[in-house]
């Protein structure tokens, strides 16, 4: 029975693995274009400040705010992509 618990507990960690992974893929996109001003993997920087730490600096809200910045012009971002990204932003 413990072991079932454990394996359940395990599956539900890994699950929120892909919204990272997504973010990641995201942050990248031709269509949110981040990478361009806060380098290659977010930690770089370049026109825009570098995210290492930026999870422990702000809370998500913040961060959620601040990221939508540069959405694309052609309407508001998906919050849920957003959410991705900011996932990812907070593992950096
Ligand atoms: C054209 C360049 C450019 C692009 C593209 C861009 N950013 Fe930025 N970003 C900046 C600059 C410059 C700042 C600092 C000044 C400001 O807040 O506008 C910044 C600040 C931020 C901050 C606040 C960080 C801090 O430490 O205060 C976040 C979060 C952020 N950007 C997320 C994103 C995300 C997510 C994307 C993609 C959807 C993105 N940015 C795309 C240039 C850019």
């Amino acid at each position: 029975m413990k072991t079932v618990i454990t394996i359940v507990a395990l599956s539900m960690a890994l699950a929120t693995a892909p919204s990272t992974q997504e973010g990641k893929t995201l942050y990248s996109s031709a269509k949110f274009k981040c990478f361009q001003c806060h380098g290659p993997t977010g930690v770089e920087g370049g026109a825009g400040p570098s995210f290492k730490g930026v999870g422990k600096k702000y809370d998500k809200p913040t961060l959620l705010e601040h990221a939508a910045h540069k959405c694309p012009p052609t309407g508001a971002c998906n919050p849920k992509e957003l959410g991705a990204i900011v996932d990812y932003l907070m593992t950096l």
